[in-house]
């Protein structure tokens, strides 16, 4: 389904690849603005790659639904009668119109609100009014049925959809590091998201609000006022001297405080009661012992941001999830999800929303700094000098040791740096580069080894 050979006349793989320099960090400004490279990240980020739908316990039940988005097309994500989740485009195929106008809810079927169409949970055209009076008995309802996302999967619960046929599965194209930023979130137990997604939409690309969470530099500056409240300790989570990122195949990436080895092996020695109390003096959550079977040897020692590439971010200790959605090259639609124990009680769950609306979101502390900066640099990188100047994402480059981690991947161990928007960057290029999956099985690059 996904269209990868329609290139834009300027974007030939070239000029893709030229985009971003990993031997220098520079970046060309262009990517924050330029339409054809946008339509190109619909075709071939979007419309080939697994896209985050929603987590199990948000669509329990036969007919729950969630709408959510696979690059600019909306889509229905719906669990059917046979308890099979669904995720089918919400277009009529009659003339266009959006069948699902809620958020989220429970159906029988999904009636188009235009002429009347009706749709089965999965996607099956099962009424057409006139059908006999005006269409005289020629019509096949069987050729019109809703379209379908290619692939529908789940890992540790969270439902991931792709419309590319193509696409390797979703447990591999997460790879290891992909599945250890979502073991974050399970590591502690079975979870649920909470009703009540908080949306806003800032003036920024969305690359921008990607790279971000990989971007330990601007912490203690940009959020100088939220730690001043003391809402949040910044200085104690912050850790500059002990980041461990970890760079995964197609862009995943964990970028952040890390566990030296030494003291995770420490940890390890040690019980998870006595884990839990020792997490009462940390704004960690130290992990209970099992959480190395989600999230593997390294990724166990990881306190930072996961980005599920494109454009899944999980925040730390895995308390909120947040989508950042395309809506043109400079609007970027903010998607935020909380996530509580399954066990949780009334108390707890309200505790986690008020922490979850103070921090992120539009009158969260942290997000209205992240949200002004990321409006900023798009807006002031736009002008017809300004775009020719090149981003700078040179910190630490040429400094840092990558090893392969015994989960695969790579982890690098190092100070503040910014290693992670730089494999964000090169995996883009690559991804908008290659033709199709086959193209990009064959030409994307392994995490490095080595010198970074
Ligand atoms: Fe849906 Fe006509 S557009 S029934
Ligand atoms: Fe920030």
């Amino acid at each position: 389904m996904a269209d990868g050979n329609q290139v834009h006349a300027s974007w030939d793989r070239e000029a893709i690849l030229s985009l971003f320099d990993p031997a220098s960090g520079r970046l060309d400004r262009r990517i924050y603005d330029d339409e054809g490279i946008y339509q190109l990240e619909l075709q071939r980020i979007f419309a080939r790659g697994w896209n985050f739908m929603c987590h199990e316990s948000q669509i329990p039940n036969s007919g729950d639904y969630f709408i959510n988005y696979i690059g600019e097309d909306q889509v229905i994500v719906v669990r059917d009668g046979e308890g099979q989740v669904n995720v089918l485009l919400n277009t009529c195929r009659h003339r266009g119109n959006a069948l699902c106008r809620a958020e989220q809810g429970n159906a029988k079927s999904f009636v188009c609100s235009y002429h009347g169409w009706n749709y089965a949970l999965n996607g099956d055209l099962i009424g057409v009014p006139g059908l006999k009076t005006y269409y005289r008995g020629d019509f096949d309802k069987s050729q019109l049925g809703l379209a379908k996302a290619a692939k529908v999967e789940s890992h540790l619960g969270f439902y991931f959809a792709t419309l590319d046929p193509a696409a390797p599965s979703l447990h591999d194209f997460l790879g290891d590091v992909g599945r250890s930023g979502l073991g974050m979130v399970a590591a502690y137990g079975d979870v649920i998201v909470l009703d009540g997604i908080q949306k806003n939409v800032i003036d920024c690309n969305w690359k921008i609000a990607v790279d971000n969470l990989f971007d330990w530099y601007h912490v203690m500056y940009s959020h100088a006022s939220a730690n001043s409240t003391g809402f949040v300790d910044l200085a104690k989570i912050l850790q500059p001297d002990n980041q461990l990122v970890m760079l995964g195949e197609y862009g995943h990436g964990i970028g952040g405080p890390g566990i030296p080895e030494a003291m995770q092996a420490q940890l390890d020695m040690i019980g998870d009661e006595q884990r839990a109390e020792m997490s009462k003096s940390t704004p960690f959550r130290l992990r209970p012992a099992s959480a190395k079977d989600l999230m593997g040897a390294t990724g166990v020692r990881s306190l930072g941001h996961p980005n599920i590439f494109p454009n899944l971010w999980i925040t730390l200790n895995g308390m909120q999830l947040c989508l950042r959605l395309p809506r043109g090259a400079g609007a970027t639609e903010l998607w935020w999800f909380t996530v509580v124990p399954k066990d949780s009680s009334p108390e707890q769950r309200r505790n986690a929303v008020r922490s979850a609306t103070h921090l992120f979101g539009p009158a969260g502390l942290l997000e209205q700094d992240d949200g002004e900066n990321w409006s900023q640099s798009t807006r002031a990188s736009r002008g017809v000098v300004s775009r020719s100047l090149g981003h700078n994402l040179q910190m630490g480059l040429g400094h840092d040791q990558a090893i392969a981690g015994p989960d695969g991947g790579a982890a690098i161990a190092t100070c503040i740096s910014e290693h992670g928007q730089r494999w964000l960057y090169q995996s883009w290029t690559e991804w908008l580069a290659a033709k199709d999956w086959a193209d990009l099985k064959a030409n994307h690059s392994a995490p490095p080894q080595g010198t970074v």
